[in-house]
């Protein structure tokens, strides 16, 4: 098959619904293919890792949209959006990552683990009281959306009153990650408007009575007295933190129990503990990734052996990287046990993902209690995949639970 119409069939609804045969179409071609003038694919692992960890590559900042889209500003998402570390190049990408980090430390990460395992069982015991009587649960409503976002509002400090209302506005601003339609911006423009005015106001209270919550502790930084972080960066962060780190895991959390509903031998080794909550997670990360792509922007040099010039937009293709039979035997298989782990889920070199030790705790406290609870769960209909491509998941999973 020719590379093109192998891309063109990952663009249709059936290539994005089960992209990996085509992966392992391009798979043979080789490890980077150019698509286009100045447009390359990278799908090789050891060719994505290289992507990522080269400096000379960049990410799209706002320097980038004024050369490429000029009206961009007046779209509130993208001014915040190009505050985001996801979208800074360095030095202002090392400033502001390194402030972030020595606040999201793994103490802090760490001291989250009651609070995810007290969030999961509530969530479970609502799962199991609505399936009671064998009727259907909806498990992408009903717990893999629930659990991230209570959590990173668990995280930052957002009392318990205002999250209801705070919910669907995350879910309409993750929506900037993929707009395949034009007519979703104004929705999303909206969601960062109102974020953005409750995460200020907020951190004016937090500045007044600070929490043991990571607001307080950036309030600290910000406030340190050395002008290294703007109060703009700080909140347009914490909108990130907040995008960043829900729809991911949430899907991390369907793809991890479609895997368990068509196989459920990994579901009773997990049980059974024959294999770690941790390695499970590897794998689901592995087999199927959550975030599928990412994209960079070139510089004069080569990748796997293609060349590259000067602002040639690359698109690592993590799930194709996770499936590369040059890296792991057998890579359409699902197996937690297996010795060549190491995921390119959580990307790689200055952007590696800052949450990557929180997603994983919240799988690794989530899976072995959802199983454990729910021995008998099983398929109660079709699932239904998310249209999407970067962020891979499903809108819904129906089970029963007894
Ligand atoms: C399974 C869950 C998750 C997956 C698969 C995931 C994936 C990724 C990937 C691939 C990147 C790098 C993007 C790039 O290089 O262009 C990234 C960056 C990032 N992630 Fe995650 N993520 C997850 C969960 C989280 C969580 C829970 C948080 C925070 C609460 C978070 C916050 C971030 C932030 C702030 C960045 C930007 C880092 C930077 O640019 O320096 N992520 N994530």
């Amino acid at each position: 098959m020719d590379p093109m119409e192998i891309l063109a069939s990952l663009s249709t609804p059936a290539g994005r619904a089960d992209p990996y045969p085509l992966y392992a179409a391009l798979h043979e071609v080789g490890e980077a293919i150019e698509i286009g003038p100045r447009d390359l694919i990278v799908i090789g692992y050891d060719a994505i890792n290289a992507v990522l960890r080269d400096p000379g590559f960049a990410v799209t900042d706002a320097a980038s949209l004024d050369k490429n889209w000029p009206g961009w500003r007046s779209n509130p998402v993208f001014v915040q959006a190009t505050d985001w570390i996801l979208n800074l190049n360095a030095p202002r990408h090392s400033r502001i990552r390194s402030l972030i980090a020595r606040a999201f430390t793994s103490r802090r990460i760490a001291g989250l683990e009651p609070a995810i395992a007290k969030i999961a069982d509530d969530l479970l015991d609502a799962m199991a009281e609505r399936g009671a009587d064998g009727a259907a649960v909806e498990f992408m409503h009903d717990f893999a959306y629930l659990l991230p976002v209570t959590v990173i509002c668990e995280l930052i400090g957002i009392p318990e009153a205002d999250r209801e209302g705070f919910r669907p506005l995350a879910r309409d601003l993750a929506g900037v990650f993929e707009i395949r339609d034009p007519a979703t911006l104004p929705a999303i423009n909206q969601a960062a408007v109102e974020l953005l005015a409750y995460f200020t106001a907020l951190a004016a209270r937090r500045r007044d009575d600070p929490r043991d919550d990571l607001l307080s502790d950036l309030l600290a930084i910000a406030d340190s007295g050395d002008g290294r972080l703007t109060d703009f960066e700080l909140v347009h962060n914490l909108t990130l933190l907040l995008v960043a780190g829900f729809e991911t895991t949430t899907n991390l959390l369907g793809n991890g129990l479609h895997v368990v509903l068509h196989d459920p031998a990994a579901g009773d080794a997990v049980r059974d503990g024959s294999v770690s909550p941790a390695a499970f997670v590897d794998e689901v990360l592995r087999f199927d990734s959550p975030v599928q792509l990412t994209s960079r922007i070139g510089y004069d040099t080569t990748v796997a052996g293609v060349r590259v010039s000067q602002d040639t937009e690359v698109a690592t293709v993590l799930g194709a990287g996770n499936r590369d039979p040059r890296r792991f035997a057998d890579p359409g298989r699902f197996d937690p046990a297996r010795t060549d782990g190491g995921p390119l889920s959580f990307g790689g070199g200055a952007h590696f993902c800052i949450g990557a030790a929180l997603a994983r705790l919240e799988g690794a406290i989530a899976f072995p209690r959802l199983l454990s609870r729910f021995p008998r769960i099983t398929s109660a209909g079709e699932p239904v995949r998310r249209d999407t491509f970067l962020l891979r998941g499903f809108d819904s999973l129906p089970v029963t639970v007894v």
